[in-house]
């Protein structure tokens, strides 16, 4: 065990935040460590943008009614972004062709990877975040309000704050059931339905449906037109 695998072995999502600013000099800290992240051909496809801004986080609020992002902070805006990539091709051709799923996968994973260290850094200061993957259900109205252009859209925020709030660490899945030795092993039934219980002990009174039954809801139904427009107005797709 190391002082990092600790920190990291006790994270859990915050998303109540007391009154109290995060000082420019430990968000610099965090965004510095955080931009160290590996990226695909160290492209760096993604930018931040940080709201400090009441206004700013009210008027997202009205798209995204997450109680954290009304408490945090600061909130930043993760945006895959080819927009950059652009303008660094224009310099040798005409020809501009990141429309697809390679262009998304490149641009949310280096975003995924910075996110993932900016939380981390800013749990090692004391701070608390959490993840808002829902910005992305309002893109259209998102992206117009951060005036988002072509080429880029948002992946997810940060909610970032000094905690007002701890939960117990979420029990992951049994490594067994995700780390698999030299093949590939489907889940069993049974292996599902246990996690389900385990969740469930965790979530205690808190919880409504279970973990598969959540699974249902996300991929039981066809994913929100409203996601894929955007990335067509944004010649992403
Ligand atoms: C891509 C992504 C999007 C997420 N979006 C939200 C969100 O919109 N709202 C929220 O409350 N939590 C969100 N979360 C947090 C997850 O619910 C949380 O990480 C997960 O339940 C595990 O809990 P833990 O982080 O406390 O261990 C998101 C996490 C990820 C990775």
């Amino acid at each position: 065990m190391t002082e990092t695998t600790t920190l990291m072995k006790s994270h859990s999502s915050v998303r109540r935040f007391k009154e109290q600013e995060i000082p420019q000099a430990d968000l610099t800290e965090i965004l510095t460590a955080a931009q160290m992240a590996s990226s695909w051909k160290n492209f760096q496809s993604y930018s931040v943008i940080v709201v400090r801004s009441q206004e700013k986080k009210a008027a997202l609020y009205e798209f995204v009614p997450q109680e954290a992002i009304r408490q945090s902070a600061a909130f930043l805006l993760f945006v895959g972004d080819l927009n950059r990539a652009e303008k660094g091709a224009k310099i040798h051709t005409d020809s501009f062709q990141p429309q697809g799923v390679e262009g998304l996968l490149i641009s949310s994973v280096d975003a995924a990877l910075a996110a993932q260290n900016t939380l981390l850094a800013a749990e090692s200061m004391g701070y608390g975040g959490v993840i808002i993957g829902l910005v992305r259900y309002k893109s259209e109205e998102v992206s117009e309000l951060f005036k988002l252009p072509d080429y880029t859209y948002p992946v997810f925020g940060i909610a970032l704050g000094v905690p007002n709030q701890r939960h117990d660490v979420k029990p992951r899945l049994p490594l067994s059931q995700m780390v698999f030795d030299e093949e590939y092993q489907e889940q069993s039934v049974e292996a599902i339905e246990a996690y389900d219980r385990v969740q469930a002990e965790y979530a205690g009174a808190r919880a409504t449906t279970t973990w598969s039954q959540r699974l249902a809801e996300q991929f039981g139904q066809a994913e929100p037109s409203s996601t894929r427009r955007n990335l067509e107005q944004k010649k992403l797709l």
